[in-house]
């Protein structure tokens, strides 16, 4: 099998004094995985490792960079999912560590159960030696400004909501084993314990090996209710190709219930797509010793592996 790696930096509205920052950091993260792949790597450890990279890269909502929520504090959700054996681990509503994918790989990996929140997954972090940080090394000047802002009385909360961020990857490895990773920040100045669609199996993300991996962004609440990231896999179930799987989810989710997002996603035989209904979405993917990449609907670069590693070196 060849390996395939998508990477998402999450739906929504990306202002152009950041596209260059998403751009190079989508594009890190899908190189990252794909080295991981190149190696014999599994598409586990590749989708993990890209998330991390985007976890600690402050231009996304994840990890550091987070939004923050109504009391002005990082809370953190994140999934991982093994399409082998369809084991999966997820962190809700976690503050104060860096990189909570890691977190709920040790979840899928080290505990009978499925999903821990807020204390409970502190301790088990802390039992772990999962290092805490501060909260505030999580919380960048943006972040901070758009909370004040958002708490102004003249703030209107629709225009807020359309920045809705979260990252992912999906992975396929040359055994044919599929992966996802997906975490986030959630939405600005959410309600203290809100727990989003990213910790939640089937909505955040769904692998499987026989049909392919999912990884999903956008308004959360919605992708709740439709349960994008496996209702995408139904569609290539029923035998849609990735990108009309996601563009009939994403498509009825709008219809439904009024929900804007993005999904990525790789089938079991390595085709891929990254497809999204927001004005934007930074994604990044590599298939043959090529990278594609793009940001604005449409919009599809293409450059030889070894070219962007050397300008990424450069
Ligand atoms: N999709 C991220 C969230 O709503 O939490």
């Amino acid at each position: 099998m060849k390996p395939v790696i998508v990477v998402h930096g999450g739906a929504g509205r990306i202002f152009k004094e950041r596209e260059d920052g998403s751009r190079s950091g989508v594009t890190r993260a899908a190189l990252k995985g794909y080295g991981i792949l190149k190696q014999g790597g599994s598409a586990l450890d590749a989708v993990e490792e890209a998330v991390v990279l985007m976890e600690d890269d402050p231009h996304f909502n994840a990890g550091c960079g987070s939004v923050l929520n109504e009391k002005g504090e990082v809370e953190m959700d994140a999934i991982i999912m093994d399409g082998k054996n369809l084991s999966s681990g997820a962190v809700s509503a976690v503050k104060c560590i860096a990189n909570p994918i890691k977190l709920a790989r040790l979840v899928m990996e080290k505990t009978d159960h499925m999903l821990l929140t807020d204390q409970g997954a502190l301790a088990f972090a802390r039992a772990m030696g999962v290092p805490e940080v501060p909260g505030e090394k999580l919380i960048t000047e943006r972040s901070l400004e758009r909370w004040k802002k958002n708490l102004e009385a003249d703030s209107n909360p629709q225009e807020f909501q359309k920045d809705l961020g979260t990252v992912g990857a999906v992975a396929i490895d040359s055994a044919g084993n599929v992966a996802c990773a997906t975490s986030t920040g959630g939405l600005s100045n959410k309600r203290v314990g809100r727990v989003g669609d990213t910790a939640c199996i089937g909505s955040g993300g769904y692998a499987d090996n026989a049909i392919g991996a999912t990884s999903t962004t956008g308004h959360g609440e919605s992708i709740m209710k439709v349960v994008l990231a496996r209702l995408t896999l139904y569609h290539m179930e029923q035998g849609k190709s990735p990108e009309e799987a996601a563009t009939e989810a994403l498509n009825s989710m709008e219809t439904r219930v009024g929900g804007l997002g993005g999904v990525i996603v790789v089938s079991r035989s390595g085709d891929w797509a990254a497809t999204f209904s927001t004005k934007q979405m930074p994604w990044a993917a590599v298939k043959d010793g090529q990278l594609q990449s793009g940001i604005h609907t449409g919009e599809r670069d293409t450059q030889p592996v070894e070219k962007a590693l050397s300008s990424i070196a450069s």
